[in-house]
Parts: structure tokens; C-alpha cells; sequence
């Protein structure tokens, strides 16, 4: 019997590249795709979907018996930016959501399960340059503190229950097809947008703050590939550290000016830059490139090459 995999949040930035990547792999049949809202059609009317508030335990639970599911990947959170907004939802969203699937899990009907934390979970004492696996963790953002927090269910639910639950540490990641929403790296994504729509771009970080970053075939390949690693080799299970390229906003600008000469830039930090500065520039993921054989593809160039032919077949 193949396998029945939920994902819940399949309408997000990341969730949508990964349902349509699942779904060729498994069969459009074998992934039931799920959000609280029908915003993307694309989604809603290319296989199985479902309405789910990931903070409803039963309507999760309910799903998973409906369909017979063995592997949830749960991609809905509230974001950095939104969570400092809003941080009582950020908090009620990103933990219930996980500890409702945790619990599923835990009762044995769900097999394998998947949650994504993030480089949020490192804070201003955490080095800042090539980060290690395992370092300081003093998350001043609500949303890392759900991460952090998170990844330490995960470990527990591991190693008391048996739960096969697996996570990266994502950076800001890079798409053409979804927008990010709340997002302390969205700058990344919009300035492409930006510069093929209006030919400038006002920044919310300043030109040398440098994040972690990576284009969105590298994060899928990266998240099925750690789903897909034999459980004997995974040694971390809170978490792996993930890095791909990291980047300025000066780096990503001349990177685009390079290829639209007339592109121009003005900086105008807001209060996502403070967010910024209490993350890392670099990280070493050496633990997941040893355990699972993680490898990246894209760098700043091939990405910037990639964004713009894509966004022009969407706008000109
Ligand atoms: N992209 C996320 C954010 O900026 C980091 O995980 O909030």
C-alpha cells in the first residue's frame, strides 16, 4: 500500500512546492493537501484538500483516520516579523499545532512526521559565523522561541515515545510561485518581484546585513531527503543545522543590477532589522551533511537567474 501523507499549511510559501514535488514523486492521490484557507486555487483544485485549522486537534486527528495517513508534514507557523505583531497567536499556532501531531503520532496511527524550525532559534549570543549544530539558543523573537521550544519536544517525543519526527533549521528561503508572508528574509523574495515589476526596490534591512538563505529547490530536495534518510543514521532529532548560500541585501541587489543595470535600491530598516542583527550570517550544517549527505545546488547567481526568467514569464 503506498504511502498517505497529510500536509498541513500546503498553502504557504514552502507548503505549495512541496505538495506539488510530493505529488509527483507519490501520486497526486497519496497527498491530501490541507489549510484554512481555499486562497490557492492552484492547490485547492490540483488533488485531494482539505480544511484544517492546524490548531484543531480533532479536525487534524479526524484527517488522518479519514484518509488512513502514515506521514504528516506540518508547514503552517506564524512567521518572525508577524509573530512580534501578534504573540500570543504565534505562540497558540506554532506549538498546539505541533503537539496535536506530536500526540497523533504518539498514539501510533501517524508513522513519520515533519516540522521545520528555523534559524530563529539562535539569538545575540549565539556566534554569529558559522554557527554550529550545537551552541547558544537565546531566541529573542517569539517565533524562536516557538522553534526552540518546539525542537525540544520533538527530541523529547523521540526519545520517550518512539515518534520518527524529523526537522531542519530553515534559512530564508527563496520562490518565484508563493509569496512568504511575515518573514524577516521576505525582503529576498520581494526585491526580485520589485525589480521586475517597478525597477526599484525599498529595503527593510540594511545593505550588509547578511542572513542565511536558500533558493526553494534546495529546501524541498533538503526536507525529502531527510525524510526519505534511513532512521540509524539521523542523530539529531531536535533540529539540523541547514545553510545553502548567505547573502547582503547589497550582494542580492548587485547580483540583480548585473543582469537589469537600470535596477536601483534605497534602505529603510524597520524593526525587522533588529530581528536580523540577533540572527546568524553563516551557519555549519556539517552534522546533516554527514548524516543524510546533504548537498545544495543554488548559489547567489544561478538563484538570480532562476527569479528572474521565472518572474518574467509571470509579469511582462
Ligand atoms: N524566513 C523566516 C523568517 O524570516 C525564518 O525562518 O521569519
Amino acid at each position: 500500500m503506498s504511502s498517505k501523507i497529510l500536509i498541513i499549511g500546503a498553502g504557504g510559501q514552502i507548503g505549495s512546492e512541496l505538495t506539488t514535488k510530493l505529488r509527483e514523486a507519490h501520486g497526486t492521490e497519496n497527498i491530501i493537501a490541507s489549510d484554512i484557507n481555499t486562497r490557492n486555487l492552484d492547490l485547492v483544485n490540483s488533488g485531494p484538500f482539505e480544511i484544517i485549522d492546524a490548531k484543531n486537534f480533532n479536525a487534524i486527528k479526524d484527517c488522518c483516520k479519514h484518509y488512513n495517513i502514515d506521514t504528516v508534514y506540518l508547514m503552517a507557523a506564524l512567521l518572525s516579523a508577524t509573530g512580534e505583531k501578534y504573540p500570543m497567536e504565534a505562540w497558540d499556532l506554532n506549538m498546539n499545532s505541533l503537539f496535536h501531531v506530536l500526540n497523533i503520532a504518539k498514539g501510533g496511527t501517524i508513522q513519520k512526521v515533519y516540522w521545520p524550525s528555523s534559524i530563529a532559534v539562535f539569538g545575540p549570543t549565539t556566534p554569529r559565523d558559522h554557527t554550529p549544530q550545537h551552541t547558544t539558543c537565546e531566541p529573542t523573537t517569539v517565533y524562536g522561541i516557538t522553534k526552540q521550544v518546539g525542537e525540544r519536544w520533538c527530541e523529547y517525543y523521540h526519545k520517550k515515545y518512539g515518534v520518527d519526527v524529523r526537522s531542519l533549521r530553515y534559512p530564508g528561503i527563496i520562490s518565484h510561485k508563493t509569496m512568504p508572508g511575515g518573514g524577516t528574509t521576505d525582503y529576498a523574495v520581494e526585491i526580485y518581484h520589485e525589480a521586475i515589476k517597478n525597477g526599484k526596490y525599498e529595503c527593510f534591512l540594511s545593505e550588509n546585513t547578511s542572513l542565511p538563505m536558500m533558493f526553494m529547490d534546495d529546501a524541498i530536495k533538503a526536507t525529502i531527503d531527510l525524510m526519505q534518510a534511513p532512521a540509524e543514521g539521523l542523530t539529531i532529532r531536535s533540529s539540523y543545522n541547514l545553510s545553502a548560500i548567505s547573502f547582503t541585501p547589497k550582494d542580492i541587489y548587485e547580483s540583480i543590477k548585473s543582469r537589469i543595470p537600470e535596477f536601483k535600491i534605497t534602505y529603510q530598516p524597520d524593526f525587522r532589522q533588529t530581528i536580523a542583527d540577533s540572527w546568524p550570517s553563516s551557519i555549519d550544517d556539517s552534522v546533516a551533511r554527514q548524516d543524510w549527505k546533504w548537498q545544495h545546488s543554488f548559489d547567489l547567481d544561478t538563484m538570480t537567474d532562476t527569479m528572474l526568467s521565472e518572474l518574467k514569464k509571470k509579469y511582462l
